[in-house]
Parts: structure tokens; sequence; C-alpha cells
């Protein structure tokens, strides 16, 4: 089989890592890939996003079966595309996409299924979301309705804070048409947990839970990135309530979208706040998280193909996958700067030491990295990502950090606290 994966990070190179595991060996091609998966297919120069491009290498590729990681191909109708072309793609439609593409569609589909999530206003004039902010007088959420690459959300203490956020997106246009429509929350507060379900019609599998940690640094100081590390499960959402949420949280919205003619296929991703009042829905995700894919595709013990072949041809069964009981943890190494500016072409070492300090036990999954003459160069804000097993949270968590001490790279940072909370 000959399978094309979209994207570039650390969640491509795991899910290339996974697939290349099966006893058949497909082939794989990677759309534009990083300095990882080089070592698990070919990389092709195509960016995520390009939809006749991508079609054109599917076609020269021969490719049996394509896997977007990245959320910009999907709500650009990739799947769409490979339907008309006769490939099945792993994922939802541009349609159900827009779960993911419009917060306000989301929104919409949540209070239609009765799923519990923040209050919430939409605004497309400025005039009249300042007005509001200024009326509320209280803390809130800004967010851009569109795509912003995970920085169109602002939580906002004050209303100087709120009122620049709005000027940024709706006036100055900061993100294009992305942030035409604004959408106002409620700030809530919580601990965070992700749930990630494999989807098709009404057909559920949950995935463990896992928890992201976005701020940049230690003790969630610093403004947000694409997620620092992972790990899973969470204790903060145990086995034994996977299908109390797929039942509040997951099947209605599939419901919901079934009902709007736009069936969701694909991995369903609720980011959850623990609130007082129960758990609320943040943010939909119609893709894999990056970095929880790593920790999750670490444990995972079953086929990954199978079901993502199941989710795309329309048969998935609900029956559960099987996961390691070990938990396993993802630090990630970025480049000093990120979410900012950052410097980029340090020299990367140690990373087979790393992976045979525990053999089994650690992978390191690259992300911002390219191989130029024999050497690995950081090439983009998060460079790698050191995931470790372990009996427990505590012990996976050791086994990464001791695992990230063979790496070396100049004016790398992460973060030292990852799992921290989990184990609190
Ligand atoms: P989103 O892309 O909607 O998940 O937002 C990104 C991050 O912003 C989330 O992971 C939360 O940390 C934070 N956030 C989003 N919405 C809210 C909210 N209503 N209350 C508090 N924090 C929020
Ligand atoms: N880790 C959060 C995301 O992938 O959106």
């Amino acid at each position: 089989m000959r399978i094309l994966i979209i994207g570039s990070g650390g969640r491509e190179h795991a899910l290339a890592w996974k697939l290349r595991q099966r006893a058949d060996k497909p082939e794989l091609f990677i759309a534009p890939g990083n300095g990882g998966t080089a070592l698990e297919g070919e990389n092709v120069p195509v960016p995520d996003g390009d939809i006749p491009a991508l079609m054109r290498c599917i076609r020269e590729k021969a490719v049996d079966f394509v896997i977007p990681g990245p959320e910009l191909s999907l709500v650009r109708g990739i799947v769409d595309a490979c339907r008309e072309a006769g490939v099945p793609c792993f994922g939802p439609e541009r349609k159900a996409a827009m779960l993911e593409g419009s917060k306000a569609f989301a929104k919409e589909i949540m209070r239609e299924a009765g799923v519990p999530t923040a209050d919430f206003r939409v605004f497309d004039d400025h005039d009249a979301a300042a007005r509001y902010v200024r009326e509320r007088n209280r803390p809130l959420v800004i967010k851009a309705d569109g795509l912003a690459a995970g920085k169109g959300v602002v939580v906002a203490e004050d209303a100087a804070t709120a009122l620049n956020a709005l000027r940024g997106m709706m006036i100055d246009g900061i993100f294009g048409p992305a942030g035409e429509t604004v959408l106002i929350e409620e700030l809530l507060t919580g601990e965070e947990v992700s749930f990630l379900a494999f989807c098709q019609g009404e057909a559920v599998v949950p995935l463990p839970s896992a928890q992201d940690h976005k701020a940049v640094f230690d003790g969630d100081a610093g403004p947000n990135t694409g997620g620092m590390g992972a790990y899973s499960p969470a204790p903060l959402l145990s086995e034994d309530r996977h299908e109390d949420m797929a039942r509040r949280v997951i099947r209605p919205v599939l419901r919901a979208l079934r009902k709007r003619g736009c069936p969701f296929s694909g991995v369903l991703y609720a980011g959850l706040m623990m609130t007082g009042d129960g758990p609320k829905v943040l943010e939909f995700n119609t893709r894999f998280g990056d970095p929880e894919c790593q920790p999750l595709l670490m444990r995972l013990e079953d086929d990954l193909l199978d079901v993502m072949l199941a989710c795309a041809r329309g048969r998935l069964e609900e029956r559960p996958l099987r996961f390691t009981p070990q938990s396993s943890l993802c630090v990630v190494l970025a480049a000093r700067g990120y979410p900012g500016g950052y410097p980029s072409g340090m020299i990367i070492n140690g990373i087979d030491r790393a992976e045979e300090s525990l053999p089994g036990m650690v992978k390191v999954f690259q992300a911002g990295t390219r191989l130029a003459e024999g050497s690995l160069l950081a090439s983009g804000g998060r460079v790698l990502g050191v995931t470790a097993l372990g009996a427990d949270l505590g012990e996976a968590r050791h086994n990464a950090y001791a695992a990230m001490e063979h790496i070396r790279m100049e004016h790398g940072h992460f973060r030292r606290d990852i799992g921290a909370r989990g184990l609190r």
C-alpha cells in the first residue's frame, strides 16, 4: 500500500513511524515532511493546504490512501477532492471540517446538540463587539472565527486587552478573513484535557485521554504555543468516564452534523475545560492533536492503519482499541524565542543516544528539522519531541527527561514541568 501523509510536524513523524511498524511495510510519502519522516519514507516538496499540488502528487505517486495531519488541507477540502478522484482519505469532508474551520459554526452545532460550552456572542461588526466588551466589563475570551495557526485566541483579563484584540482582528486584519468575525466568550476556569475519538457516521471509538501544555514556559507562563508537551492518560479524565464523555459530547455532535447533511469521519478532538459545573468544550479539532498524538501512538498496541481505513471506507466498528496500560509523556524541544522569532540552522545531535538509552521505551519524534549534508539541522519553532513510556506517569516523565539529557542543540528550550499537574 502507498500512503501519503500530509504535514511536517512531530505528529506526522509519529504517524509515519507507527505505520511503518506493520509487517507489510506500507510505502510512505510525506508532504512536505521533516528530517524524521525522511527516515520512514520519501519526503515530497508539496506544502499542506495546496490541494491541486497534493492531488497531482497523489496521481504521480499512485497513492492508495491519504492521511492529512494538520487542519488546513481538511478545511480546504482534501477529503472531497480525494473522493472525486476515487482515493480514500482519512478525515472529514470540508463541510464537517468547519467544526474546526469556523468557531462560530462549532458553537452553532454545540448549541443545537446541547453540548456544554462557554456562553458566547458572535460579532462581525467591530463597534458592536467593542460596545459589548465595555458593557460586560469582566474577563472575556476573544476568538477569531477562522483558522489562525493557533494564535487566534486571546484570554483578556481586562477590557483594554479585549479591545486591543478586537482591533487587531477586526480593524487591522492580522488574521485576514479569519478574523472578520469574532466570538466573545465567558472565561472558564479549570483544568484542560484533550479527549479524542475515531468517529465515522455515529460510530465512536474513544482514545485514552491526554493533556497538552500550551504555554511556552513552566507553570503555564508566557504566550500559547502549538504545544510544549503532552502525556497520556490524564488522571483528570479516567477511562471509566470515556463513555460518559462520548455520550455527552461526541455522539450529539456527530448526530447534529449528520442532520446538517455533513456526516463526520476521522478523529474528532474535543478540547475540554473541567469546570466546577462539569466538563465544557473549549474547541473542536477535526484531526489528531500535536503533541497529543505522539504519546497516544506510543501507547497504541492495535493497528493504526486498519482503524483509519475503516473510517475512510465508512465501516468503523465500535470495538475498543488496545493501548498499553503504561503512561507516555512527550517533552518538546523548541528553538529559544518560539512562538515569537527564533534562530534556526542549529545542529542537532544525540537522537540515537536518547533512543538507545532505554530501548523500546523512548522515541524522538522530529518536527522542525531537515537533513543537510549528513547533518540534522533545526528548521522550525518546535524542533522535536522526546517521547517515553513508563509504568506510570511519574516514570514516563522521568524517562522522557532522562532521554532529553542526551539531545544536544544550541539555543534550545524545553519546559521542565510537563506532567507535573497530572502527578499532583
Ligand atoms: P481554543 O483554540 O478555542 O482551544 O483556545 C486555545 C486556548 O485558549 C485553550 O486551550 C484555553 O487554554 C484557552 N481558552 C479558550 N477558550 C477559553 C474560555 N472560554 N475560557 C478560558 N480559556 C479559554
Ligand atoms: N495540541 C493542540 C492542537 O493540536 O491543536
